[in-house]
């Protein structure tokens, strides 16, 4: 069984097979949780980052994690919101469903996501986090060898948000 959990934390400080950044296109870092990845892990990351390419919203890649605590980082880029009618909710939910099909296909076991697109990218945090929970929900019901996915919040409000809707998935 896989266990679905949220926590208070900086991403940057937990040590898991993977932790989620939430990046742009250029995958060459940002701020918000972004760029407390890329200064936690090291600027070799930076340097792996310059051989993928960029990354297509809704799409996932694969680092290493360097000098962070979490092996791997998974690069996702969420939507922007622009008000729900182009296609946000799908394109949230892809993010989730690659970074989580690159976790399986690597055989991680543990997993962190930070809220994805819930910052300078403006999705509602309460929206955002329907999808995340039903997604990973859906993802580890069809077959996964992940033990834990945790949705790793920065505020208590947001802790609050993931809470609820954990007790009743
Ligand atoms: N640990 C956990 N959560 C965090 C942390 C942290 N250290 N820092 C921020 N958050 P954002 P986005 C939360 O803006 O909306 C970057 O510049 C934050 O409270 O980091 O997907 C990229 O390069 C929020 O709930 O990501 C892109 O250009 C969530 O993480 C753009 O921002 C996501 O906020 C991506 O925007």
């Amino acid at each position: 069984m896989v266990r679905l959990r949220t926590i208070q934390a900086n991403i940057v400080t937990l040590s898991v097979d993977a932790i989620v950044n939430a990046a742009n296109s250029s995958l060459l870092g940002g701020g918000g949780v972004d760029g407390a990845i890329h200064r936690a892990a090291g600027p070799e990351l930076l340097e792996e980052c310059r051989k993928l390419g960029g990354c297509k919203t809704g799409e996932a890649k694969l680092t290493k994690g360097y000098k962070l605590p979490a092996r791997f980082v998974i690069h996702t880029v969420g939507p922007v919101w622009k008000g729900g009618g182009k296609g946000e909710p799908q394109l949230l939910a892809s993010c989730y469903r690659n970074s989580l099909a690159i976790a399986n296909k690597q055989g991680f076991k543990t997993i962190a996501f930070p809220g994805i697109s819930t910052g300078v990218y403006g999705y509602p945090f309460e929206l955002a986090a329907r999808v995340a929970v039903d997604t990973a929900a859906e993802v580890v019901q069809k077959s996964s060898k992940l033990e834990e996915i945790i949705f790793c919040c920065f505020s208590p409000d947001d802790l609050a948000v993931y809470e609820s809707l954990l007790s009743k998935s």
